[in-house]
């Protein structure tokens, strides 16, 4: 493997994706990990990445010196070449201006990262820093203008440092360089795939619970899905799934969570149909925090009555993925954490940790769920919050609204699919505002529902712009609602991005 030390960069994350997709496996792991346990892990090289500090700043992270001592060959990028340059003596200076953005380089012969590229190249630079000369025994491999070490080495010891980020798109040749590094300098083998990673983990989890039980809360969204399949698929039986039902879920969707893990995978499969429970606890609470904390803790509470009826739990799965983990801030968290208790669960029910996904990103986990014989429907699954309908119809829940909004939503979505626009948009549901407005219908005055359609393309969740829906599109979903949903008279269309809005109206 390829391991990736995390000093801080937006674009750390990248570094291990792309490695992994040129067929060696690799994950992104603190800094403060040390030589010793990076031996124990045997990587075939390492991967400082870049950071925001300055590494002579107050704070500045910075890394076990055994490392450079193992004689894994190390390539630094941005903040990783700086720190490898002031471990071997080099000065880092300020750059007299901030380079941000393309830049072009050009490259001395003779380093085996630029075998077979051009000499003359347009890479994506974003530092503030600078290194003015090499370290002794190392040479200048590319310089540009304003960056007179772009790319250096010392062949002799595998060190390698550039200068820009070779993970980025903007950087030409950015791949074949990492390529070149894995390839020619680390002798990486690239046969790694998905299959291999399924082969990994299922190793992995048999060894790491042994005969114990596992428990997980299946919610039908992605991750969950996809790491109930995976943990099944190590354990089989061993593995309880529970799955609450809150009545807040989209048209038809509770019954697909049942028909694929009960009937398809035939997993230990404990549906909790608690719907009525839900909305009375919802009914006559219309301040969206509130609604949010009432179904977020009746979720949990019902999980653990659930929990409480199966003896000798000893793990919890959690679809986890690598962006969750940087989100909440944690340390990169390992396959099978202590006693690490979750949201909400008493002290004495404490489990250990099974997040079998927690290295990789959204894309990867859809395709290693497609490898696991899940189908596009769950693989595809857009993004659904857990409150789900619950804060789509807005103020007060009752039955008959979540009824408008799920009749609704149901439309839209069988439209977008046909529109073949179903990968291409991040979100896209309608909404219940609880206006009512004047519209005519066969002769008669009519008064009633509005229905807001929401869209909206994302790469995270975190901003978002909203769709442009082509508007023949729009006007079938349009008069499909009207028509087919009972109480409404009215659509609109939202048209604000994430900010100044949010992706959900509550
Ligand atoms: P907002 O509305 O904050 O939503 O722009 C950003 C993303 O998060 C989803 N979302 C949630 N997901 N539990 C979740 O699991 C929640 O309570 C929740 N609230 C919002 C939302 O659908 C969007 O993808």
């Amino acid at each position: 493997s390829i391991i990736v030390m995390d000093f801080g960069g937006q674009y750390n994350q990248l570094i291990a994706r792309r490695i992994r997709d040129l067929g060696v496996y690799s994950e992104l792991l603190p800094n403060t990990l040390t030589a010793e346990e990076i031996r124990k892990k045997n990587p075939k090289g390492i991967i400082f990445s870049g950071g925001p500090n300055s590494v002579y700043g107050e704070g500045s992270p910075k890394c076990d010196p055994e490392i450079f001592e193992l004689g894994i060959p190390i390539l630094g990028i941005c903040y990783g070449m700086q720190l490898m340059s002031v471990h071997y003596g080099a000065k880092v200076e300020r750059a007299s201006h901030r380079e941000y953005g393309k830049a072009s380089i050009s490259v001395n012969p003779g380093s085996e990262l630029y075998e077979n590229q051009p000499t003359d190249q347009t890479v994506w630079m974003s530092h503030g820093d600078l290194v003015i000369a090499p370290p002794e025994d190392f040479v200048v491999d590319a310089s540009s203008s304003s960056c007179p070490v772009a790319a250096m080495s010392n062949k002799a010891k595998g060190l390698y440092g550039v200068q820009y980020h070779p993970e980025v798109r903007h950087s030409e040749h950015g791949n074949d360089l990492l390529k070149n590094f894995i390839v020619n300098v680390c002798k990486a083998e690239t046969t790694w795939t998905m299959e291999h990673f399924i082969d990994e983990k299922v190793e992995e989890i048999r060894k790491g619970v042994g005969d114990k039980k596992v428990l997980c809360a299946l919610s039908g969204g992605v991750d969950s899905s996809v790491a109930a399949a995976l943990v099944h698929k190590a354990i089989g039986d061993q593995l309880y799934c529970v799955f609450v039902d809150h009545g807040l879920l989209r048209k038809g969707e509770s019954d697909q969570v049942v028909d694929v893990f009960q009937n398809q995978f035939n997993m230990n499969f404990i549906r909790v149909d608690a719907k009525d429970r839900f909305l009375d606890k919802l009914a006559g609470v219309s301040d969206p925090e509130k609604k949010r904390k009432i179904i977020g803790n009746e979720f949990i509470y019902l999980f653990e009555e659930e929990a409480k009826k199966l003896d000798d739990i000893s793990f919890l799965v959690q679809g986890t993925l690598y962006t969750d983990i940087v989100e909440s801030g944690t340390d990169t968290a390992q396959t099978i954490k202590s006693h690490h208790n979750v949201g909400g669960l008493p002290e004495d029910m404490s489990f250990d940790l099974i997040e079998p996904l927690n290295t990789l990103f959204k894309d990867e986990v859809r395709r290693l769920g497609s490898e696991l014989g899940l189908s596009d429907d769950i693989v595809w699954r857009q993004p659904f919050p857990g409150p789900g309908l619950g804060i789509r119809v807005l103020g007060e829940i009752t039955e008959d609204k979540l009824e408008i909004v799920r009749e609704s939503d149901a439309i839209l979505r069988e439209e977008i699919k046909n529109a073949g626009l179903d990968r291409d948009i991040w979100q896209y549901f309608t909404v219940l505002p609880g206006i009512r407005s004047v519209g005519v219908m066969g002769d008669g005055r009519t008064y009633d529902h509005c229905i807001a359609i929401r869209a909206v393309t994302s790469i995270d969740g975190m901003t978002s712009d909203w769709a442009r829906i082509p508007w023949e599109v729009l006007e079938k979903v349009s008069v499909r609602i009207v028509n087919e949903v009972d109480h409404v008279n009215r659509v609109v269309y939202d048209i604000t991005s994430k900010p100044p809005a949010t992706i959900e109206w509550e």
